[in-house]
């Protein structure tokens, strides 16, 4: 069974919390919708959105290595994936390990249910053998939860996920997951490396438009969970990567001064023309970055592993 958690109340009071932040901001995890699932999808088939590919690469060619690390401790384990998204990437590893025979269980953790039930379904097809426990909940509920159980855990982080916290953010978030961890456990982390600005821009600013429409589906959500009033064609897409700090910004901007009226909550939100809306950050990292968030986080680099441009790097770390 998959537990639903995310409900009208945590949109309003994303929406609270977010808008009265200058400049305002929405969280992330408000992107995926069933609408911005599917776009999701297709910003990752974009030959501009080079990150799936690169890690595509890496688990294809370290699996049998992955699968060592996780045995060294001989335990049966919980493969705990945290934003398993459509699981394309998991799945080269859940079909070499159940192939390989190593005794797991894997629980992947998704704030989309659609995206949940999609991925059970196809993976008992795919991988038929596999046990799945999945929780459609947010990382930091998951974790919590999964306190209780007493299998080791293995975490998965994968997709350069992390890129959405900032870095004292990310520090913060690797440093409660390496207070949940025992003696034992690890923490595959996948991310995105600093690179021609010119590459991680063209990702981001894509020229099919298909990321300008996932940035404008957050408005869409609003209107529809919300009632809100948002006119799409009032705002505008503009991400920018700064490659002095690694950070894409990406932003709604305002085109003109306007009040939007949010039916849900019987209020009205003022934008002032070319007022933004901060919608996603995308952090790029560089070896030093990783090693710095390991160490503040109290975790050891176990291996790196990465694709043959060095577009991309996963990295274990342990206790
Ligand atoms: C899912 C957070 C890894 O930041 O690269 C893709 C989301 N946003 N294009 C990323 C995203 C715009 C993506 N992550």
């Amino acid at each position: 069974m998959i537990r639903t958690d995310l409900q009208f109340a945590d949109v309003a009071q994303a929406l609270e919390e977010g808008f009265s932040q200058t400049p305002k901001r929405l969280p992330s995890w408000l992107f995926y919708d069933e609408t911005g699932d599917k776009i999701f999808q297709a910003i990752m088939h974009m030959p501009e959105y080079y990150l799936t590919t690169c890690e595509y690469e890496i688990l294809q060619m370290n699996k049998g290595k992955l699968l060592c690390h996780f045995k060294a401790v001989q335990s049966p384990f919980n493969l705990i994936e945290l934003g398993a998204g459509d699981g394309l990437k998991s799945e080269i590893l859940l079909k070499h390990f159940t192939e390989a025979r190593a005794e797991f269980i894997y629980s992947p953790i998704d704030v989309s249910e659609t995206v949940l039930q999609q991925l059970v379904g196809r993976l008992q097809h795919s991988v038929p053998r596999l046990s799945i426990n999945p929780i459609n909940k947010r990382y930091d509920e998951a974790i919590e939860l999964l306190q209780q159980d007493e299998f080791r855990k293995i975490f998965l982080f994968m997709g350069a996920n992390i890129g959405n916290f900032n870095v004292k953010e990310a520090t913060k978030f690797v440093s409660s997951t390496s207070k949940s961890m025992s003696p034992g456990d690890q923490l595959l982390i996948g991310f995105d490396l600093k690179k021609d600005p010119r590459l991680i821009q063209a990702a981001y600013d894509d020229p099919h438009g298909i990321t300008r429409d996932f940035n404008l589906n957050l408005l869409v959500r609003l209107n529809r969970e919300l009632g809100a009033q948002f006119q799409l064609d009032q705002f505008h897409h503009y991400p920018y990567y700064d490659p002095e700090t690694g950070m894409t910004k990406s932003y709604l901007v305002s085109l003109k001064n306007q009040d939007v009226y949010f039916e849900a909550c019987d209020k009205v939100v003022h934008f002032n023309r070319w007022e933004i809306i901060h919608t996603e950050v995308s952090q790029k990292y560089d070896m030093p970055m990783i090693d710095e968030l390991a160490s503040r986080a109290g975790l050891e680099v176990v291996d790196a592993f990465f694709d043959c441009k060095h577009y991309f790097c996963d990295v274990l770390f342990k206790k």
